[in-house]
C-alpha cells in the first residue's frame, strides 16, 4: 500500500508557497541553511514507532525541548523563523520547521525534497534522549534510527549526508 498523506486546504497550500518564498530570503541573508536543517531533522528526529510519540510536530519552540541538551543552539533557530511564522498564523509549526529544512537543502543545491504539509501541533514536547548521541557506536544509531524511528541502515548513511552542509 502506498503512502497516504493529510490533505490541507488550497488556502493552506499558498501559505505554503509563500512562505517558502520567505524562508529563501531568510536563509539566503542570515546564511543559516545548516541550522535551519537541523532544526528539521531534530524536530523529526524524536519519532517513537513504538509509542508513535516525538516527531515533528511543532514542539520545539517550547522550552522544555529547547533545553534537551542535543538541541543547544537551536533557540537561535526558532527566534530567526518566528516573525516569518508570524506572517503565515494558517500553518502549523510542525509543516512550517520541516519546510524551513527542505527550503535549506533546495538553497545549498540538494535534491528537490517533496513536501507534504499537515502536521498537527502537539501540546506536549517529547521526552529527552531520543536523538542520537555522537559520542556512541554503530548500535546506538540502530537503536534510534532503526528500532527507534523505523527507518533502514542504508537512511541512516543518506541523512547524515546532512552534515555536508557544514564543516564540523
Ligand atoms: C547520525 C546521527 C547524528 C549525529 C550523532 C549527529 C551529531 C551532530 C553534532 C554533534 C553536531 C554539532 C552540533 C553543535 O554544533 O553543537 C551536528 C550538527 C549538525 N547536524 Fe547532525 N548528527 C546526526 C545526524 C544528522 C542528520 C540526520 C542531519 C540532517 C539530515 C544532521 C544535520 C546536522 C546539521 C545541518 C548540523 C550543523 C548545524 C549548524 O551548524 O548550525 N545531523 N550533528
Amino acid at each position: 500500500m502506498g503512502k497516504s498523506y493529510p490533505t490541507v486546504s488550497e488556502e493552506y497550500l499558498k501559505a505554503v508557497e509563500k512562505c517558502r518564498k520567505k524562508l529563501r530570503g531568510l536563509i539566503a541573508e542570515k546564511n543559516c541553511a545548516p541550522l535551519m536543517l537541523r532544526i528539521a531533522w531534530h524536530s523529526a528526529g524524536t519519532y517513537d514507532q513504538n509509542t508513535k510519540t516525538g516527531g515533528p510536530f511543532g514542539t520545539m519552540k517550547h522550552p522544555g525541548e529547547l533545553a534537551h541538551g542535543a538541541n543547544a543552539g537551536l533557540d537561535i533557530a526558532v527566534r530567526l523563523l518566528e516573525p516569518i511564522k508570524e506572517q503565515f498564523p494558517i500553518l502549523s509549526y510542525g509543516d512550517f520547521y520541516q519546510l524551513a529544512g527542505v527550503v535549506a537543502v533546495e538553497v545549498t543545491g540538494g535534491p528537490e525534497v517533496p513536501f507534504h504539509p499537515g502536521r498537527e501541533d502537539k501540546a506536549e514536547p517529547p521526552v529527552e534522549g531520543r536523538l542520537p548521541d555522537a559520542t556512541k557506536g554503530t548500535d546506538h544509531l540502530r537503536d534510534v534510527f532503526v528500532k527507534q524511528m523505523g527507518l533502514s541502515d542504508q537512511d541512516i548513511v543518506a541523512l547524515s549526508g546532512g552534515h555536508t552542509l557544514v564543516k564540523l
